[in-house]
């Protein structure tokens, strides 16, 4: 390992093996980080479509992850385990059972790992208030992470991003982590247990210090949303489809890379009013899959 252990952060690659709508990005993503030679590929959520309700997605993303040059560690999103409970409509929350099924394909959905003088804790963002055996596990094991960090300096991977502007902001946008996380994290960020936050989901690169810390958000690598922000909450990232290089040295340098072959897919128009048309699309209910040439022909 080098001295600054070069990561390549990726995020919500939304794979799937019945409806690769963003294989075309992936299969770019995967000759440019060969080419690159990270040490270790950290993946910020929604690794698939829609995990959350189709094992094939989750299966297929483990596939693909497997791809990649070297090691990598991701943690989970909502399109993988399901949403948080407080703002998602009961049959799109996270669960018990999502959980064990994403933990059986992809493994851990929370850990830790050390790189030269930095340690990396990826959480389950999803759990955070759902009141599963879950939450409390993952907040002992959080604790127990920053405290044994033996003077390292620790950066904190999860889907969800904290905040917009300041941690003591109200979020009337649902984008953000839940009021009681925040606080739960706030301590640990204001003592400086926390120097680093990485975050996906936003689907817009952005890297911003807010209250002392660093918060880097990574853009998807398969699509981007609403990205003329004509109707979206604006948070002042950058919405181009590509990845994230880190250098974990004294300090973390950060450079956004957006690779020229890939291609800049807008789903705007699927989530102008709220998820439910890409969810069509996702679960086969609009787009039923490419068929084969026999198929057609018969
Ligand atoms: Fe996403």
């Amino acid at each position: 390992m080098t001295n600054s252990p070069f990561v390549a952060f990726i995020s919500d690659p939304h794979l799937s093996r019945e409806r690769p709508f963003f294989q075309f990005n992936w299969e770019i993503l995967i000759d440019e980080l060969a080419q690159r030679s990270p040490e270790l590929v950290i993946v910020g959520g929604d690794v698939t479509l829609d995990g959350a309700t189709n094992w094939s997605d989750l299966e297929f993303a483990k596939e693909q992850l497997d791809r990649l040059p070297c090691p990598w560690l991701a943690v989970p999103g909502n399109h993988d385990i399901g949403d948080l409970v407080s703002c998602a409509k009961p049959s799109s929350r996270v669960t018990e059972e999502r959980r064990a099924q994403y933990i059986q394909a992809m493994g851990r959905d929370f850990w830790s790992v050390d790189l030269a003088n930095w340690r990396i804790i990826g959480l389950n963002s999803m759990v955070f208030t759902s009141g599963l055996s879950a939450e409390a596990e993952q907040e002992m094991f959080l604790e127990r992470a920053l405290a044994e960090a033996d003077g390292r300096q620790v950066a904190i991977l999860s889907h969800i991003a904290v905040c917009d502007n300041s941690l003591a902001e109200k979020d009337a946008t649902g984008w953000f982590m839940p009021e009681a996380t925040r606080e739960m994290f706030a301590s640990y960020l204001a003592s400086g247990k926390i120097k680093l936050f990485l975050s996906g989901d936003m689907h817009q690169s952005r890297d911003r210090v807010i209250d002392g810390v660093r918060h880097v958000w990574a853009t998807s690598t398969a699509f981007v949303t609403d990205m003329m922000e004509e109707w979206r909450p604006k948070f002042g990232g950058r919405k181009r489809v590509g990845w994230t290089e880190l250098q974990f040295g004294t300090d973390v340098v950060v450079k956004m890379h957006e690779p020229r072959g890939m291609v800049d897919f807008d789903l705007g128009n699927w989530v102008h009013d709220g998820a439910a048309l890409y969810y069509e699309f996702a679960r086969g209910e609009r787009f039923r899959g490419f068929g084969s040439a026999k198929d057609t022909v018969a």
